[in-house]
């Protein structure tokens, strides 16, 4: 039987590695995509349990696409992802239309749903074995950029995080197989790869480690711009620098290093494993080896016990690192993990407070990031034709900022050098130069 499927993701890079890794390995097996719900037999929901903002916005969107199955006898809805697996059988209570549950990482199980070949109406747990399925994450024509996943799972229990408890413990994929996998999408028109997993600093293989890793993918003929996401500071380390130095073209210095606190008693609350010294020593050495580096990073605000010079410990940690980019999040309570036995003591007025601090001082860097870049020449890997900017070209600077260029000023996946001629906060103007 062969099906027509619809996937709705939310949530991290991961959800939508996995999703687009489950629609090529559906294709690849006869079933086909519609982009029209109303074409579907099969909607998959993906979802993400981060934060109970983005639960909510999941089981909402579920809650309404079940009334479709009124209309269509045979259409079949489920859940995947993170809230499937911190929540298992209790869905079906909260929605009883709903045909299955599948933990992470099992999109083996998708398709034998999509054959018929599973009895609907059961929980799947996680297949925590898990190390991806064997076929890539669909390239479109013209596609220059995309992820590669090299681990999966967390063994870093942070005491706010549900990450360990619904993706497992860490697992790194064989260096092998990404190498491959690298190679086929290199084939299929790919210039710029993201590698990507929960920390991406713990991957090892054998005796295979993340710079050893990064140096074999630099070394792949047609890979000509490397980013990697997300790393752990307390993992971070020179050796990385050190492939950085030996390839300056391929991998930008752009590190996405989540800080969550500026505060030392918040940061052991909340299990980080660095102190706030730690993490100014490292960034001083990133600066130090690569003085233009775009480092962006995660906030927590409202974490248990976070008094205001904890906060104020935040702000003034922001602004002596100098972020190019800010990601500020409210703390949220999830089932299950260390912090939910916390005293939750900061009030939700105060936490919104915080979070619109920390997210107008993250603009005022980005902003300063922006306009210091104003009058320099950045190498800008062209992406495609801007949808929301007619007669321009999107590219992307080393930095990860977005650069706009005149359209047939270069081909779509060119490297080419850019002199910056005005800013806003997350997007670049540029001419070429000759
Ligand atoms: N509450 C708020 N933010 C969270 N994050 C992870 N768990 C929580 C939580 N319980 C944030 C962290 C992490 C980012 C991906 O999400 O900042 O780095
Ligand atoms: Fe969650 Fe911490 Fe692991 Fe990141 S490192 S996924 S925040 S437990």
């Amino acid at each position: 039987m062969k099906c027509r499927f619809h996937i709705i993701t939310y949530g991290c890079q991961m959800n939508r590695y996995d999703s687009s890794t489950l629609s090529e390995y559906l294709i690849s097996r006869g079933h086909r995509w519609v982009d029209n719900l109303d074409d579907a037999d099969l909607i998959v929901v993906n979802t993400c349990a981060v934060r109970q903002h983005a639960e909510n916005r999941a089981i909402g969107r579920l809650k309404s696409i079940v009334a479709r199955k009124k209309k269509n006898h045979n259409l079949k809805i489920g859940i995947m992802g993170c809230i499937a697996q911190q929540n298992g059988e209790k869905l079906f209570e909260i929605i009883p239309q709903l045909d299955f549950v599948v933990g992470t990482d099992q999109l083996p199980v998708i398709a034998q749903i999509a054959e018929g070949k599973f009895r609907c109406g059961t929980f799947v747990n996680a297949n925590t074995d898990f190390m991806g399925i064997d076929s890539i994450p669909s390239i479109t024509p013209g596609q220059v950029s995309t992820f590669i996943t090299i681990m999966r799972g967390c063994d870093n229990f942070c005491s706010y995080c549900v990450v360990p408890y619904v993706r497992g413990r860490e697992r790194s994929l064989p260096d092998e197989k990404i190498l491959d996998e690298i190679a086929r999408v290199v084939d299929n028109g790919i210039k710029e790869i993201t590698l990507l997993g929960q920390n991406v600093n713990s991957y090892r293989y054998e005796n295979v480690d993340f710079p050893a890793l990064l140096e074999k993918v630099a070394q792949i003929p047609g890979v000509e711009r490397i980013r990697f996401v997300t790393n752990h500071p307390k993992d971070f380390s020179d050796k990385i620098l050190d492939v950085l130095e030996k390839y300056p073209r391929k991998i930008p210095p752009a590190f996405h290093l989540p800080l969550q606190s500026g505060s030392a008693d918040i940061l052991s609350a909340m299990n980080r494993k660095y102190s706030p010294d730690e993490y100014i020593a490292l960034i001083e050495n990133i600066y130090r080896r690569f003085p233009h580096s775009a480092i962006s990073t995660d906030i927590i605000v409202g974490f248990p016990g976070e008094s205001e010079q904890d906060f104020q410990a935040t702000l003034n940690m922001m602004k002596a690192v100098n972020f190019s980019g800010v990601f500020a999040f409210r703390y949220s309570i999830r089932p299950g993990t260390a912090a939910e036995k916390l005293h939750h003591d900061v009030p939700e007025e105060l936490k919104i407070q915080r979070l619109n601090q920390v997210i107008r001082l993250g603009i005022q860097l980005a902003n300063n990031f922006s306009e210091n870049l104003v009058g320099t020449i950045q190498d800008v890997l062209v992406e495609r034709v801007s949808y929301k900017n007619p007669g321009k070209l999107r590219c992307t600077a080393p930095s990860g900022r977005t650069v706009l260029i005149d359209e047939n000023s270069a081909e779509i996946g060119q490297i080419v050098p850019v002199k910056i001629t005005a800013a806003k906060t997350w997007v670049l103007w540029g001419k070429i130069i000759s």
